[in-house]
């Protein structure tokens, strides 16, 4: 046993940096480099039965998972073998603190990597928990361009809560259309919505009816051939051994559907979301919306001489879709999988929205595991989710801007400083001229500022550490008494929730019922129909990062802005982000 004398306090802080010196040391070498060589490239695949181009790496749909430990650095040399299309890959839910460039979204964070090019992103995994990684690029996504995250604690590191094994799901919804076909509908006048999804996937498989689409045999040109016993789509399967307790990690890169998973006779104990810890809430099934993610845990402890569905049901929508299957297998149960005795699960009616309001206000921060929420914000934005028309095409427009694509990255832009890559003036921090506007009426069309709704590019531009506030406003869409569910994600951040409301947000009195002693901390918060949410985060990350709708069609159709942090500390650029837009070297 060593015995230190410290002869005075100098002495003292000298040995005290010493050790965090060495300790720091000793994190470094515990944090690994993991190295992937990934290849983007169109693949068949029958991920639902029905055989249609997936959008691959490697081969694989859906993409390879990551299995990281927190502090990690991933590497990822990415290849485009897409013979006609640039491609980038967004890492959802990484806080990229440090290597904005790597955020991985087009015209944002860099330009698109080339059909033929390799492309490297470095970042490191910055918080243990649950998350995806997804093309951010047209409708990629939707392509089937998504693979998990999945991020562990240090061995030195433990979780608040027991569990004996873990497993995880991904869930996604499928269309059989292209989407080149279903962009090229959304731009349309008359517009065509993409529809609902035929299939509803767990881990990249789903089962289409092929009864339904009789004349898909494989030999009729215009039909895509379905069978139903190929074994891409067979049920994923989650094996559980009996009286043990599992940690389920449960995602959705969904790109239209809000979803209900229910665990057949099992309730689930919801412990993290989106990666942050919260006060264990038992719940009989899961709302779960584009973008986000869960750990519940759920222990084995039904009649094993069978086994059990995992389904997921479409919510806020008007289903088309049927159950998404997976199955929960007790093991020693026969390797030939037995099916479930039970009908396929159901959820909540769809359109009962007071039970996803009321699931989603369970959720509060498990106190003393993260910091507590500033009380006051500098700024605040309102931010009024709309429907509108431009030049005949359906959109959808924030504050009456409704945001395109510019072909210089925002990035680029501030930290070049290059004039004319985007408008200098700044979107609306509040709805335009519309105290009085009606959220639950369709645009009055003899009030031109419900009509006019313009495209526009502009970023909001945060001075570095300012506490923002914003508050997203649902409304009416374009169809009378509806209005829709909008799951809004921020890059580069996590945000407290403070509050969800219905119908219109009254900012002298909707604040004092703000959370500000347990508010949960998330990267998505789903906005309910006629409702608002009200959100809080501290601008200290540089960087420029899209704060959007992460339904795919939505965002396609102008549903997101940009928000621009610290820009006079942005990091420099690595050449390979660059060469489009402004940023294309010029003789
Ligand atoms: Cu997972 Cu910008 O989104
Ligand atoms: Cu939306």
């Amino acid at each position: 046993m060593v015995n230190f004398k410290f002869s005075n306090k100098r002495m003292y802080n000298l040995l005290l940096s010493c050790f965090f010196l060495i300790a720091g040391a000793i994190s470094y070498v515990e944090a690994a480099v993991q190295y992937y060589d990934w290849t983007v490239a169109y693949t068949y695949a029958s991920p639902d039965c029905v055989e249609k181009l997936v959008m691959a790496v490697n081969g694989e749909v859906p993409g390879p998972r990551i299995d990281a430990t927190e502090g990690d650095t991933i590497v990822v040399n990415l290849t485009n073998h897409l013979p006609t299309e640039g491609v980038v890959i967004h890492w959802h839910g990484m806080h990229q603190v440090g290597t904005p460039y790597y955020d991985g979204t087009a015209s944002v964070s860099q330009c698109t990597i080339n059909s033929g090019e390799t492309f490297t992103y470095s970042f490191i995994v910055d918080r243990a928990g649950t998350y995806f990684w997804h093309g951010h690029f047209g409708m990629q996504r939707t392509a089937g361009l998504y693979g998990s995250i999945i991020v562990q604690l240090p061995d030195s590191q433990k979780e608040p809560f027991d569990y004996d094994d873990e497993a995880s799901v991904l869930l996604s919804d499928w269309w059989h259309k292209s989407i080149y076909e279903q962009q090229l509908g959304l731009d349309s006048i008359p517009f065509r919505f993409v529809g609902e999804p035929q299939s509803l996937l767990i881990e990249g498989r789903g089962k289409y009816n092929c009864a339904l689409d009789p004349g898909s045999n494989g030999a009729s040109p215009s039909c895509l051939p379905c069978n139903a016993s190929n074994p891409e789509c067979a049920y994923h399967v989650i094996p559980v051994e009996h009286g043990k307790t599992y940690r389920l990690r449960i995602a959705s890169i969904t790109s239209l559907s809000s979803l209900n998973f229910v665990l057949e006779g099992h309730n689930l104990t919801v412990v993290t979301i989106d990666g942050r810890y919260i006060e264990p809430v038992v719940v009989e099934n899961l709302d779960i919306y584009s973008g986000q993610s869960y750990s519940v845990l759920f222990t084995a402890d039904q009649d094993q001489s069978r086994n059990y569905w995992a389904g997921i049901n479409v919510r806020g929508r008007v289903p088309n879709t049927t159950t998404g299957l997976a199955v929960l297998q007790y093991l020693p149960n026969s390797t030939d999988l037995q099916l479930p005795p039970s009908k396929p699960p159901g959820s909540p009616a769809w359109d009962d929205f007071d039970y996803s309001l009321a699931q989603a206000r369970l959720y509060k921060v498990k106190p003393g595991y993260e910091k507590p929420v500033p009380q006051s914000a500098g700024r605040t934005l309102i931010l009024l989710n709309t429907q509108n028309k431009i030049n005949g095409h359906i959109k959808w427009a924030i504050n009456n801007v409704s945001f395109v694509f510019p072909p210089t990255p925002f990035l680029a832009a501030f930290k070049l400083k290059l004039k004319n890559a985007f408008s200098p003036i700044a979107p609306p921090d509040l709805p335009p001229n519309k105290p009085d506007f009606n959220i639950f009426a369709l645009p009055n069309p003899n009030d031109p500022s419900e009509i006019n709704a313009n495209f526009g590019s502009s970023p909001y531009v945060f001075k570095l550490g300012e506490i923002v506030d914003v508050i997203v406003q649902n409304a009416n869409t374009l169809n009378p008494n509806n209005s829709e569910i909008h799951p809004w994600h921020l890059h580069g951040h996590d945000f407290w929730i403070l509050g969800y409301g219905k119908g219109k947000f009254d900012p002298q009195n909707d604040p004092q019922s703000f959370n500000l002693a347990d508010p949960p901390l998330r990267n998505t918060v789903a906005v309910f129909p006629y409702g608002w949410v009200a959100i809080r985060f501290v601008a200290n990350n540089p960087g420029v990062w899209p704060f959007h709708c992460h339904i795919e069609s939505h965002f396609y159709m102008g549903m997101g802005v940009i928000f621009a942090e610290g820009i006079h500390k942005l990091p420099s650029l690595p050449t390979e982000t660059l060469g489009c837009g402004l940023t294309k070297p010029r003789h």
